[in-house]
Parts: structure tokens; sequence; C-alpha cells
């Protein structure tokens, strides 16, 4: 596999999906490939289907791979689970992955991912300020690019609107699960956005997950501040941020070992002298 190119798998409520992407135009490199999630998706299973989806690209030693979760992910431990089993909770997701992938990983907050992939190819590239990246999909994922960076492990799909965990109402599964037509779920957007707002004062906001593609049925329907647009990635963008976040954190995990190398060596040099 060339060397502009990682994987990127996202782990979503209902799918697990991953893609080969050339790092260079922030295109799938080949077809991107689903598997259900595993139900129950307690950390065992959907390791095993993980693997399943990398091994379908072949990838070689030195690929980069970026696998996106959705729930908090700090220092490669998972946190929380609000849409996949509870047995995730504490669980060490890198070393869970590569057990079953044969293969190193790097991981990430699904919607951190989308924030890197909008900010490095999408919506949210060379936009001056804050930009306020949401995924609409099992839950609502947040993520803060401020510059061009990613404020990890923001938690704002849950904040209380109408003392509701937000995700419960404006979702796109809550849309599904409540039976709302597009102008009912758009007034449980526009509470939701308006206290995004008040809170976080974004210069734009971008809409993912797979509802985005059907952005026009909803995002006119909104009066917000600031401008909000569809991902440019679509749903896409967390699989095209999973591979980028792990392309960068391998190229400097490389830099580094090869810094400390040359310093070991010339260490042993000095003490042979
Ligand atoms: C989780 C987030 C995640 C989002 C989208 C929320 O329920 O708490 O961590 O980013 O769903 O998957």
């Amino acid at each position: 596999m060339s060397k502009h190119i990682a994987i990127g798998v996202d782990i979503g409520g209902t799918g697990i999906k991953a893609a080969p992407v050339n790092l260079k135009t922030g295109e799938f490199a080949d077809e991107r490939y689903r598997i259900p999630t595993p139900q129950p998706s307690t950390p065992d299973a959907v390791a095993r289907t993980v693997a399943k989806v990398i091994s379908r690209f072949e990838p070689g030693r030195k690929t980069a791979i970026g696998v996106a979760f959705p729930g908090v992910v700090q220092h490669g431990v998972v946190k929380t689970a609000a849409n996949v089993d509870d047995a995730w909770i504490g669980t060490n997701l890198r070393d869970i992955i590569r057990d079953y992938a044969g293969h190193d990983v790097y991981v990430i907050n699904d919607a951190d991912a989308a924030g890197v992939g909008e900010a490095t190819f999408g919506a949210a590239k060379g936009v001056d300020g804050v930009v306020l990246m949401t995924t609409l999909g099992t839950g609502i994922g947040t993520a803060l690019v401020v510059d061009g960076e990613v404020v990890p492990n923001l938690e704002m799909g849950h904040i209380l609107v109408d003392g509701q965990d937000a995700e419960t109402l404006a979702a796109d599964s809550a849309r599904e699960r409540l039976g709302l037509d597009w102008d009912g779920w758009s007034r449980n957007l526009q509470k939701y956005y308006s206290e995004m707002e008040r809170l976080l004062w974004p210069d734009m906001i971008v809409v993912g997950g797979g509802v985005s593609k059907k952005s026009h049925m909803f995002l006119p329907k909104l009066a917000l501040r600031a401008p909000i647009v569809p991902a440019k990635l679509l749903n896409g963008a967390g699989i095209v941020g999973a591979a980028a976040h792990a392309h960068h954190h391998d190229l400097r995990d490389r830099a580094a070992a090869k810094a400390a190398a040359k310093k070991a060596e010339k260490k042993a040099k000095k003490k042979g002298q």
C-alpha cells in the first residue's frame, strides 16, 4: 500500500465502516466496506469485526490505521459507551484491536475524527476561528475545531435540552424512534443548536452523520447566528479523519523513534571511545 494511503475505520452504533484513504486528496482509494455492528456490541465482538474490515484492505506492515470509536477515548482507553455495550468502559481500545487485527492502530473518538476529516479536507478547512463539528447518527457527536486543531472528547451531545439528554431528542435515531417528520425533528434541532450557540459561539457549524446527505430537508429550517453547513465528506468524515489522525501520529512516532535511535547510537559511540 502506498505511503500516502492510510486505513480509516469508523465504529458506529449500527455499522462498522472502513476504507483506505488517499491522504493527499482526502478521497477513498477503494470502495468503502461496511459490516453491521454486532449486537451485543461487546469489545470482543466489535474488535473481531474491526479486524475483519481491516483485513479486507490487506494493509502492509507500515500502513497506518486509525479507528474511530463512539465514546470518550482518553489515552487509548474507552471511558464512556453511550451507544455500544457498557463492557467497553475501561477497555484499552488500542490493545484490543491490535490483538485481533495483528496490526498497531491509532484510536480517536468518532466525532473528533469527523472534525479532523472536515478540518483537513472538508467544510472546516481553512476556516478562521471556531468550528463546531456535529454528527447526527445513533448519538450526537461533537468536536470543536479551533484554527484547524481539534479539542478532544467534547461531549456536547449530552447537554440537557428540555430537561433531557439532547441526543435522545435531536440525534437521527431520535427522529426515527419518535417518528418525527422533518419539521418536527428540525424543531428539536433548533433548540439543540441554539443552546450550542449560546454556550460556544462558533463561527461555523458543520453537520455530519448519515443524515447529512439529506441536509436540504432540515438545514434550511434552522435559524442560527452562525452558518450551518453539511459535512463536505458527508458520512465519510469519520473514516477520513481516523485515517488522517493515524497518518499524522504514525509520522510523528516514526520521527521520534528515529531521533531516539540516533541519540542512543551517539551515546554508544561516545562510550566506546
Ligand atoms: C457519545 C460520543 C460520540 C457520539 C457519536 C455519543 O453518545 O457519547 O462520544 O461521539 O455519541 O457517536
